[in-house]
């Protein structure tokens, strides 16, 4: 695609439609969207601008694709497959502004959201109505449930109560054109022609910008139980996580988390827990409900899991205090990783019987091409995350051996049954591994949606294939 860049007849035209106080130019101001969490990628765009209005967004779509000038959408941020990286210039356009919780409608279990709300303070104001909106990324206190619509967002409860996509209800869309649609129905069942609002949900900004989201909630559960077992390998806690569903058991979460993370974490922020000798990998378990009997009963199965697995210890969260410091030391995992060296972030995901093989494998193609890596994830999900660390590797092999290393781990992922991103997405850094999964008709049908939606390829260029 040839684009054009943004003339100053173009810019003035962007300032009349959103105002002065709402574009900015400058360097400087622009360096905070140059890049996302994507390793140390940076992408600077000619103009930001942040619209509060569909109608703002719908003109300068019509603007840009009139002009054909690449646009990228952004949430917050905080992404890690650099979906939101504007790697052809153009225009950014920020959603901090679309951030209101429109309406919690409690007859009827929804809600509906701008994409600019941080997701924690959209659960939180969910959960003062006794409600749960369970979709929670790690990063949930500075995500945006936007951009958690344009990747498919999991997170730790996933493995009882589904992805991001069993949940938005519905979508208002943007269109390259400045088309501005509703993609469904606000109802929890839907027969009625192809699902564009599945479509959109994981499209990584590429077929349209969501300007609003409606999403089904559930009566939130008012009893948990959290336990941390420890394993002196990594393989006997991998399979310790499908003996457990096969007990009879959905934990509400299911952790994998490798001692280095924990150690890391440990450094990086000041945790207080108790690393034993011994011990090379845990499991955070949580299982919750509203009735104690069942939640004491299903600990016990899960304990005797344990048991047969090897496992060498089990701590059981007393207190709501505990608990929270459980669940940072895994939510921080991902920050602490990155604070300690540079790295690279896989996201593969298999069925999860198939997580020992996969964890094995990993270890092994990281010792024959010389990389270290820490590993932990949403283990229940068969989603593991593995950060591939840059220590002694010497920059050749970093920037050339290594993305031999990564096909072959994504290579194994495909071969036990998986692919390259539970929760992530593609986006920049992952789209040169698709081949590795997918075929000539794949692509063929993405390239066809594509143009259907953004005949112009004007809309978040080079990303996902
Ligand atoms: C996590 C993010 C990295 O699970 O997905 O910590
Ligand atoms: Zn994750």
């Amino acid at each position: 695609m040839k684009y054009n860049i943004i003339t100053p007849g173009v810019l003035e035209h962007i300032t009349t439609i959103v105002g002065a106080d709402a574009v900015i130019t400058q360097h400087a101001d622009l360096e905070k969207y140059s890049h996302d969490e994507t390793e140390d990628l940076v992408y600077y765009p000619e103009v930001v601008v942040k619209p509060n209005t569909p109608e703002q967004v719908s003109a300068l779509m019509k603007l840009c694709n009139d002009n054909m000038i690449p646009v990228t959408p952004r949430g917050a941020g905080t992404g890690l497959s650099g979906g939101a990286l504007p790697v052809q210039g153009g225009l950014l356009i920020a959603m901090e502004r679309f951030n209101n919780v429109l309406e919690i409608d409690e007859q009827n279990l929804q809600a509906t959201v701008e994409p600019g709300v941080i997701t924690e303070e959209f659960m939180n104001q969910v959960a003062a109505k006794g409600l749960l909106y369970p979709v929670d990324p790690a990063s949930k206190g500075s995500c945006f449930i936007g951009g958690n619509v344009s990747h498919g967002s999991g997170g730790p409860r996933v493995v009882k109560y589904g992805t991001i996509r069993e949940y938005v209800l519905n979508l208002q869309v943007v269109m390259p054109n400045g088309e501005i649609i509703w993609t469904g129905a606000n109802t929890l069942k839907y027969a009625s022609g192809y699902n564009l609002t599945q479509l959109i949900i994981g499209s990584e900004g590429t077929l349209g910008i969501v300007t609003k989201i409606v999403v089904k909630l559930v009566p939130a559960p008012t009893l948990d139980a959290l336990m941390l077992a420890s394993f002196p390998s990594n393989e006997a806690a991998c399979k310790a996580v499908s003996a457990i569903f096969r007990a009879g058991v959905i934990p509400s979460a299911l952790e994998f988390m490798e001692r280095r993370g924990v150690e890391w974490v440990k450094e990086h922020d000041d945790i207080a827990f108790n690393l034993q000798d011994g011990v090379e990998a845990f499991l955070l378990i949580e299982v919750d409900g509203s009735n104690q009997d069942v939640i004491f009963a299903d600990c016990e199965k899960i304990n005797t899991v344990l048991e047969a697995h090897d496992c060498v210890d089990v701590l059981f969260a007393d207190s709501s205090a505990q608990k929270e410091e459980l669940w940072r030391l895994r939510r921080t995992m991902a920050v602490s990783v990155k604070s300690n060296s540079v790295y690279k972030e896989e996201d593969t995901v298999v069925p999860r019987a198939a997580l020992p093989q996969l964890i094995k494998g990993i270890k092994e193609t990281g010792a024959k091409y010389g990389f270290e890596s820490v590993c932990y994830g949403h283990a229940g999900d068969g989603n593991l995350h593995v950060n591939i660390i840059k220590g002694n590797m010497s920059d050749h092999d970093w920037n050339h051996k290594l993305k031999d290393g990564i096909k072959e781990i994504f290579e194994l992922t495909v071969s036990l049954g998986g692919t390259l991103s539970g929760e992530h997405g593609i986006g920049l850094v992952q789209k040169d591994f698709m081949p590795i999964k997918y075929s000539d008709v794949h692509f063929a049908l993405w390239k066809g949606i594509k143009a259907v939606f953004d005949p112009k390829g004007i809309l978040n260029p080079g990303k996902i294939f």
